[in-house]
């Protein structure tokens, strides 16, 4: 018997199932990522589209899938060359893997108390290249930035407990010490039926 490539419908009935057994965003992480792994490997998913860019925001965010309730959001993410996303939480657990070429995730923690309405300090701590079939993986809290520092535009699939426009969440200026909302620019296709994968 063949085994049929790892697909983007059986990957949502993995979420569903895998979202269903434990509302522990540290369990769920740790049971996606392999999955999206295998996705983000598979590329049975990928279309010449995800490639594409929004200039303004110096990268694409193509929504693949959301359920009804907007959990379970799935996007191809590209990122132009020498461009990439300030830091920013995503107000929901998250897990990014890699495409195609390579993009460097850099890490931060807030120092601050979050007394201060606007304001936020946040400091570096670590980074890591994300190439292909490499996951990383973050708490609603968690705080990255992301960079293309290659000379071709990257892909990277990225997986979110509710679709972040949705939540609330944050991103940050680490220099000027502030805090603002992070609304996306996202591509989604006009038709709901091919938004909503069928099971
Ligand atoms: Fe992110």
């Amino acid at each position: 018997m063949t085994r049929q490539p790892y697909g983007l419908v059986q990957f949502v009935n993995d979420l569903r199932a895998l979202t269903l057994q434990s509302p522990d965003p540290r369990v769920i992480v740790d049971r996606v990522g392999p999955l999206a792994r295998d996705l983000a490997l598979a590329r049975t998913w990928l279309a010449p589209r995800h490639y594409e860019c929004d200039a303004g925001q110096g990268f694409g965010a193509h929504l693949l899938h959301e359920e009804p309730d907007h959990t379970l959001a799935i996007f191809a993410g590209a990122w132009l060359p020498g461009r990439g996303a300030p830091p920013h939480n995503h107000g929901t657990w998250a897990v990014v893997a890699g495409v195609e070429g390579t993009e460097r995730n850099v890490f931060w923690t807030r120092v601050d108390d979050g007394s201060r309405p606007g304001r936020a300090d946040i400091r570096r701590v670590g980074d890591r290249m994300l190439g292909p079939g490499d996951v990383v993986t973050f708490q609603p809290e968690s705080i990255h930035s992301v960079v293309n520092a290659t000379a071709l535009v990257t892909v990277s699939l990225h997986v979110y407990g509710k679709h972040v426009n949705y939540t609330t969440r944050s991103q940050f200026d680490p220099e000027q010490g502030t805090e603002r909302a992070f609304i996306l620019k996202v591509d989604e296709p006009s038709s709901s039926d091919d938004r909503r994968s069928r099971s």
